[in-house]
C-alpha cells in the first residue's frame, strides 16, 4: 500500500476536487481521439520534473526568459509601474517564481507599493510560494491563491480595487491553440479595467529542429513528465497503466508553430481507471499538449483582437522569446 494515512484524509477532504480529476480524466480517454489535459502534469512528482526539464540544455524557454528578467529588470519594472500608484501584481501560473522574483525584488528595492498575488492550480506550489517569498524576500505583501487562473482572478478583484497588473509568464498562452489563446486574452480583459496591464511571455517561432528537440529532449525528461501523468492517474485514482506500455512522441510544425506531444500505445491493451475499463490499441495515440510558437506580429495582433493596447515589449539577444506588456484599452 503506497498511501500513508496521511494522504488518504487528504484524498477524503478534496472529494471534488479528486472527482473532477477522475470526471476530466474519464472524459480524455474516452473520447476519439483520447486526450488528457496539461493541467494536471503538475502534481508534487510534476512540478519536480519539469524543474528538471527547465535546467535541461535543449529546453530554452525559461532560459530566453530568465535572461530577459535578469537584463531588462529596471526597464520591465519601469513600464509596469507607470504614474506610481498602489498595484496589485497578480501572476497566472506562479510556478516556483523564479522570473517574477526578479521583479519583485526590484519593486521592493524600489519601494513599489503593491500586492503579489500569485496564482497556481497546485496547491503544492502556492503553499511553497507563501512560506518561502517572505523569507527570501523581506518586506513583501504576498496573497497566494491556488485554484483556477479566472476562478481566482475574480477573487483578487474582490480583495481590492487596485489597478491590477498580471504576468502569464513562461508562454503559458502557448499551451492553448491559437483560437483558444484568443479567447483566454478576451476574457483576461473582460476580468480587468481600463488602464490595467498585462505581462505576457510568448516563446516565438525560430529554427524548428531547436523547437522539436526542448520538447524531445536527448535525457527523456520530457518523456518521463508525459507518463507521470499516468502514474499520477495510477496514483490518485487507482488506475493500472503500465507506463512501460506507453512512448513519448513530439512534433513541431513550423507553418503554423505548433508543437505537440503525444503518448503512444505500443500494444493492444486495456486500462482499468476506478470502474472504467479504457481499450488502446497498438499504435493509438493520447494528445498531451500543444506548445504554440508564433511570430512576433502575431502577438500584437493578439493584443489588438482581445482589447488590449501593446505598450512595450522585451526580447532575449537571440530573440528567441518576448515578453510583451499591454494595456486594458
Ligand atoms: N507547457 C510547457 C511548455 O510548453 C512545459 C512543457 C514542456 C510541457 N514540455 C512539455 C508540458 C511536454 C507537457 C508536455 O514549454
Amino acid at each position: 500500500m503506497e498511501y500513508t494515512s496521511t494522504v488518504t484524509q487528504q484524498t477524503t477532504a478534496n472529494t471534488s476536487i479528486d472527482d473532477r480529476f477522475l470526471q476530466d480524466v474519464v472524459a480524455g480517454l474516452t473520447s476519439t481521439p483520447k486526450h488528457l489535459e496539461s493541467k494536471y502534469f503538475y502534481d508534487a512528482q510534476g512540478d519536480k520534473i519539469f524543474q528538471e526539464l527547465m535546467n535541461c540544455e535543449e529546453y530554452y524557454p525559461t532560459n530566453c526568459e530568465m535572461e530577459i528578467f535578469t537584463s531588462q529588470t529596471a526597464e520591465i519594472c519601469k513600464a509596469i509601474i507607470a504614474d506610481g500608484d498602489a498595484f496589485d501584481l497578480i501572476e497566472l501560473g506562479a510556478g516556483d517564481a523564479t522570473k517574477s522574483t526578479q521583479l519583485l525584488k526590484y519593486l521592493i528595492d524600489n519601494e513599489a507599493d503593491f500586492t503579489y498575488l500569485p496564482i497556481d492550480i497546485s496547491d503544492n506550489v502556492i503553499s511553497y510560494l507563501n512560506i518561502t517569498l517572505p523569507v527570501t524576500l523581506p518586506g513583501i505583501k504576498i496573497e497566494g491563491l491556488n485554484g483556477e487562473y479566472f476562478d481566482m482572478l475574480k477573487k483578487a478583484a474582490a480583495i481590492s480595487n487596485k489597478r491590477k497588473v498580471v504576468m502569464f509568464l513562461g508562454s503559458n498562452i502557448g499551451n492553448m491553440q491559437v483560437a483558444d489563446a484568443e479567447g483566454f486574452c478576451k476574457e483576461l480583459r473582460n476580468n480587468l479595467s481600463t488602464g490595467d496591464m498585462v505581462l505576457i511571455g510568448v516563446d516565438l517561432k525560430k529554427n524548428p529542429a531547436t523547437v522539436l528537440a526542448a520538447y524531445n529532449d536527448s535525457e527523456g525528461i520530457t518523456k518521463r513528465f508525459n507518463i507521470n501523468l499516468l502514474e499520477r492517474i495510477n496514483r490518485e485514482l487507482g488506475g493500472d497503466f503500465n507506463t512501460r506500455q506507453f512512448d513519448h512522441y513530439a512534433m513541431y510544425d513550423p507553418e503554423t508553430g505548433s508543437c505537440k506531444s503525444y503518448l503512444i500505445s505500443l500494444a493492444d491493451q486495456e486500462v482499468k481507471i476506478g470502474q472504467e475499463i479504457i481499450s488502446f490499441q497498438k499504435d493509438e495515440y493520447i494528445y498531451m499538449e500543444i506548445s504554440q510558437k508564433y511570430a512576433v506580429e502575431q502577438v500584437n495582433e493578439m493584443a489588438g483582437k482581445s482589447g488590449f493596447k501593446p505598450l512595450d515589449r522585451f526580447f532575449d539577444n537571440k530573440k528567441w522569446f518576448v515578453d510583451a506588456v499591454w494595456t486594458a484599452e
